[in-house]
């Protein structure tokens, strides 16, 4: 069935609006959750009640589409290779919307064939909009540019990792292999070149992985590394990052076709050295990342 991407895409927009709306007027209330791993991992109210108005306006409109929300998410839910699916984070960066810290988004993706083809992220403070469909180039639209294409310029080249403001996030886990690799590899990053490292310009952890990605996009972001986020952390901000001329791979050494429920990522923006910042990245990342 031949689907009228143009069509999801502004439906998604609208939608994206409504939600953002929702954050802003709403108070952040915990929602009771027996499943918690620590006292980092947040969920909201207004979490819950986003995906739900999300869900619901989908399912009205697109009624045999497949649809998987960060809050109604079962362990073990796959993608279903032959139906379109929507993929929603209803609050990317819950966390820092308990602070008020204003980074973060509604994120709103279509998978067809487990392929991202529609992404729409939408932050709501900073009223910055960055959508894309596959094939068509990657916008931004916020009040100081009307549906600009990214990259805003045409990006410098990547000369090399010690050149690149990173971003790596910590996610919700604080303990294990995985935390210890992340803890071992951000460390790597800033360690002279002497020991092995990269002197790279700085490490932001923002806080939502998809304005990260959206962030490499942009150009204002080189590199992002994450292993522990879910497919509706990344699905939207994929199709923005490519269409700019990013490329995402997995997070460890090789893995140059990662699969959007993969869980381990790195994206890198468009220009020239591009690859050589990947390999580089891998061989910063400070041994084997196994969720996922
Ligand atoms: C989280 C954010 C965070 C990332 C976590 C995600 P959420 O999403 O994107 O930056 O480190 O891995 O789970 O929980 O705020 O939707």
């Amino acid at each position: 069935v031949a689907v009228d991407l143009q069509a999801v895409h502004d439906f998604l927009i609208q939608i994206a609006h409504e939600a953002g709306t929702m954050i802003l007027t709403a108070k952040p209330v915990a929602a009771g959750s027996g499943t918690k791993k620590n006292s980092a991992d947040l969920v909201s109210e207004t979490d819950q009640a986003v995906e739900k108005m999300v869900s619901t306006r989908l399912k009205a409109k697109y009624p045999d589409f497949d649809f998987m929300g960060e809050e109604t998410y079962k362990d073990g839910d796959t993608l279903a290779a032959d139906t379109p699916t929507f993929i929603v984070d209803p609050i990317d960066g819950t966390t820092n919307f308990f602070h008020a810290h204003p980074y973060l988004c509604v994120s709103l993706g279509l998978a067809i064939a487990r392929q991202p083809v529609v992404g729409v992220v939408f932050n709501p403070f900073t009223r910055t909009l960055y959508t894309a469909i596959k094939g068509q180039g990657a916008h931004l639209t916020d009040p100081w540019h009307e549906h600009a294409r990214l990259p805003l310029r045409a990006p410098e080249a990547l000369r090399d990792l010690s050149t690149c403001l990173v971003a790596v996030e910590w996610g919700a886990e604080r303990e294990g292999n995985d935390y210890e690799v992340k803890a071992a590899t951000f460390r790597k990053l800033c360690l002279r070149k002497e020991e092995g490292g990269a002197v790279v310009h700085g490490i932001r952890s923002l806080g939502s992985a998809e304005l990260n990605l959206c962030g490499v996009a942009a150009g204002w972001l080189d590199v992002y590394w994450e292993a522990g986020c879910y497919a509706w952390d990344v699905c939207a901000g994929w199709v923005v990052l490519e269409e700019a001329g990013g490329r995402m791979v997995g997070c460890h050494e090789g893995d140059w076709e990662p699969r959007v429920e993969q869980r381990r990522y790195l994206a890198v923006r468009g220009g020239e050295g591009q690859r050589g910042v990947i390999e580089e990245m891998w061989g910063c990342v400070q041994g084997r990342i196994e969720v996922g």
